[in-house]
């Protein structure tokens, strides 16, 4: 297609309007030249679409590190092929992802949405995504270019890096989905030495574009364009959201005058319609995806979920389980599950399967359950029909919605008929018969002014402000109210919370939730409840995970500790009953003080909305956790390698240079990178290594087909893998093709072999490479 045909069709004023968004998500259409609408969503784990909420459910898969913890490219791709099914039936023609950045700490906030520490795996997984995705007809943005590794101060923290560093660790993921073909790229909000990555010329201009021959498009993160001339010659094509920002007119103005030559703008209109053309949104080209496959979404999220699920311990082979006909099920998470980390990376399924509900759906296990303690900071919305009415001063309804819970979430897009100027409230109402009778816990949790009403009366009203400048936080960490109230078993009440809109109008933005506590006995009484149903039981499973407020978007963690008192409960449980297995439901790292008491340790991740199904499966060994480590496990904060994540005078020194991962560890880790155990054995034969092609032979010597991550490390560090299968006593022999990078530096003259002889070391972790040849 001759896109400058198009373009010299367009005007100046029109080819800048196509610079920034139209609204939240989309691109505007301009029908003259047969280009339509172009819409992107985020990602990862699922398509969001437009919609804020859950009125429009996306498939939820397992979160990032999940998908990093298969090392399994063909499945990843599949994951790829499925978003992008969803992609097309939501309209949608570019997903706001992989996020690529690195594991630099375990305090990053967005920990769970990045693959991994190293860049190489990264670098793999982003690439089989970007390559399932964009089969399917659908464009990719990896993201964060680049430096985006911890979220304190965003918007305008300096990192400061080394080019060689920069290079050899955080740009390499970039270079490989790059080389894969991504169609797009989004630029972080922080700065890398001193310019902000949205007008940081060298790196988008002259590394991506010119070096590494990218053509697709650059879009900023979400308002992280701040200026007119320095953006737009600063590489970044496309300005988020709109239709307001600093492009525009001043744009129009700055190309008038000169300041910014016109060629600019259209090499940035040239890569908008060679994505489109791409996505299928320009001149009425149809998708590429018509006879594709169709995939089973729930499906697949119940394999990839246990394909991730990472067993760490598992003493004297108590997994999986045989001859249990009774389990205690203890843990907040185990009723409620933590499927997916928060931010951004938010989608709304249309089912959720908890742990509860997938180990009672298995015959011949009687599961007894226990809350044990609840470590959440917010209470949950209640999963309850509930009606929004939104309304204009006169209380005149101009829109009503029916939401699945007591969550209001409207972000970027308000319902149709709602004229933000018009809007002043909006109401939640809802009936909830309670099952037990005592004092009830309401909360409000939002910023704005709330009313709260049961039954007509008002029991919170309170008017409640942002602490801090990050505008997201109103949706991404609220401030919450409560109030308790008595109500009877079964006599329902009617629960309303009205809210004058307006806080971010602009945005179109309404976010608060009413949530929503049982009476409790108290924290003691739970845990000693919890203690006497383990203790009756043949096997005992906690499932402890992180919070909301602690892995999310938006800021970092604290501590690697897991919140509440679950540490407590943990070591209470596996002393009532040796056969305690501890599930960890957290998208990053938790300290586990209680590790060598409990008899097996299986992390899930965020795992998705099938989480339930997939932990009864490998629990009971119809499928077996295929996971491993793709970052370092601490046993301590402290230990690892780095935690700096505070900005001194605006930077982050990046003084560790390569050392981060495994290559930095000094202290001994709970678990190495790579480590996982399967329910087989296996021993690893032989290497052999010819250029850049390593063949190892690895036999599985036990008991029943399993599956093995054969990892190659070059000169310490990772530089190949593949999944194995074989059956018990079979010999199986897999071929390895090494990168070129995995040989060279980064020095003041570019790329530069390292000269040799070089180590190929092959095994089953880092800890673990137990076959070595020399290349
Ligand atoms: C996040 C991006 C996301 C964008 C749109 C930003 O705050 O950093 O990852 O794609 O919002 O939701």
């Amino acid at each position: 297609m001759d896109f400058d045909d198009l373009i010299n069709k367009l005007d100046l004023p029109t080819k800048i309007r196509l610079l920034t968004g139209a609204d939240m998500w989309s691109l505007p259409a301009i029908p003259e030249i047969g280009l339509d609408r172009l819409v992107m969503s985020d990602g990862p784990i699922g398509v969001r679409g437009e919609q804020w909420s859950a009125v429009d459910p996306s498939i939820a898969l397992p979160s990032p590190t999940a998908l990093a913890a298969t090392w399994d490219v063909d499945l990843v791709k599949r994951v790829g092929r499925l978003l992008a099914q969803e992609a097309r039936r939501k309209g949608v023609h570019v997903l706001l992802a992989p996020t690529i950045n690195l594991h630099r700490t375990p305090l990053g906030g967005r920990h769970f949405e990045c693959f991994s520490e190293d860049p190489f795996l990264t670098g793999e997984v982003g690439a089989a995504y970007v390559e399932g995705v964009q089969e399917g007809g659908v464009g990719t943005t990896p993201k964060h270019f680049v430096a985006n590794d911890f979220e304190t101060d965003r918007f305008t923290v300096n990192v400061q890096v080394t080019e060689k560093v920069l290079r050899e660790v955080y740009l390499r993921p970039f270079e490989r989905v790059v080389g894969a073909g991504a169609w797009g790229l989004m630029t972080a909000y922080n700065a890398v030495n001193g310019t902000t990555m949205t007008e940081h010329s060298d790196l988008v201009n002259g590394v991506l574009k010119d070096e590494w021959g990218f053509d697709g498009y650059v879009v900023s993160d979400w308002t992280a364009v701040r200026s007119t001339e320095p953006a737009a010659l600063g590489g970044t094509d496309v300005a988020m959201p709109g239709p307001h920002g600093p492009w525009g007119d001043k744009l129009e103005e700055a190309v008038r005058e000169g300041r910014v030559p016109e060629s600019v703008v259209d090499d940035k209109v040239r890569r908008i319609l060679r994505l489109a053309h791409r996505v299928g949104a320009l001149g009425g080209a149809s998708r590429t995806a018509a006879d594709q496959e169709q995939i089973d979404g729930v499906a697949l999220a119940r394999e990839v979920a246990a394909r991730g699920f990472t067993l760490v311990r598992n003493e004297g082979g108590i997994l999986p389980l045989e001859n249990v006909s009774t389990l205690a099920l203890v843990g907040s998470a185990a009723d409620e599950a933590r499927i997916m980390g928060g931010g951004s990376a938010q989608v709304f399924p249309d089912r959720v399967v908890s742990p509860l509900q997938g180990l009672r759906e298995r015959d011949g296990v009687e599961v007894r359950y226990a809350l044990g303690t609840d470590p959440r900071v917010r209470l949950s919305p209640l999963t309850i029909p509930t009606r929004a009415y939104f309304m204009d001063a006169d209380g005149d309804v101009l829109a009503e919605e029916r939401l699945a819970t007591t969550e209001a979430r409207w972000i970027g897009q308000l319902p149709d008929g709602v004229d933000q100027d018009r809007l002043a409230f909006v109401e939640l109402r809802a009936t909830y018969t309670p099952d037990l009778s005592g004092e009830h816990v309401f909360s409000v949790a939002g910023v704005g002014a709330f009313k709260v009403t049961v039954d007509g009366r008002t029991v919170l009203e309170e008017t409640v402000s942002l602490d801090g400048e990050d505008p997201a936080a109103a949706f991404l960490a609220p401030p919450e109210r409560r109030v308790a109230v008595e109500l009877r078993a079964g006599t329902p009440v009617e629960v309303t919370v009205r809210h004058p809109s307006g806080a971010l109008k602009g945005f179109g933005l309404i976010a608060f939730t009413l949530g929503h506590a049982n009476p409790s006995p108290g924290q003691d009484e739970l845990i000693a409840e919890a203690v006497r149903v383990a203790e009756a039981s043949d096997v005992a499973v906690v499932v402890a995970s992180t919070t909301l407020e602690v892995e999310s978007e938006g800021f970092d963690r604290k501590d690697l500790k897991l919140p509440g008192r679950q540490d407590e409960l943990i070591a209470a449980v596996a002393a009532a009953n040796p056969r305690t297995i501890v599930v960890v439901n957290a998208g990053s790292p938790v300290e586990m003080p209680w590790l060598e008491s409990v008899a097996a340790v299986l992390l899930t991740w965020f795992p998705g909305q099938e989480a339930g199904g997939a932990l009864a499966d490998v629990l009971f060994g119809d499928a077996e956790p295929g996971g491993r480590l793709p970052t370092t496990w601490p046993r301590r904060l402290e230990d690892a390698p780095v935690v700096n994540v505070t900005p001194a005078d605006g930077a982050v020194p990046y003084s560790e240079g390569d050392r981060i991962g495994y290559r930095g560890w000094t202290a001994e880790p709970a678990f190495w990178f790579g480590h996982g155990l399967g329910y087989t054995t296996w021993s690893y034969d032989s290497i052999a290594a010819e250029d850049r092609s390593v063949s190892v032979q690895v036999t599985n010597t036990g008991g029943r087909r399993g599956r093995e991550v054969v990892q190659v490390y070059v000169n310490g560090a990772l530089a190949g893998f593949d999944v194995v299968e074989a059956d018990p006593g079979q010999s199986v022999v897999t071929t390895v093709f090494l990168p070129e990078r995995a040989f060279q530096e980064w020095t003041a003259d570019g790329w530069q072999a390292v000269p040799g002889p070089h180590t190929v070391e092959a095994g089953r972790s880092y800890a673990d490479r137990s076959l070595s040849a020399t290349l």
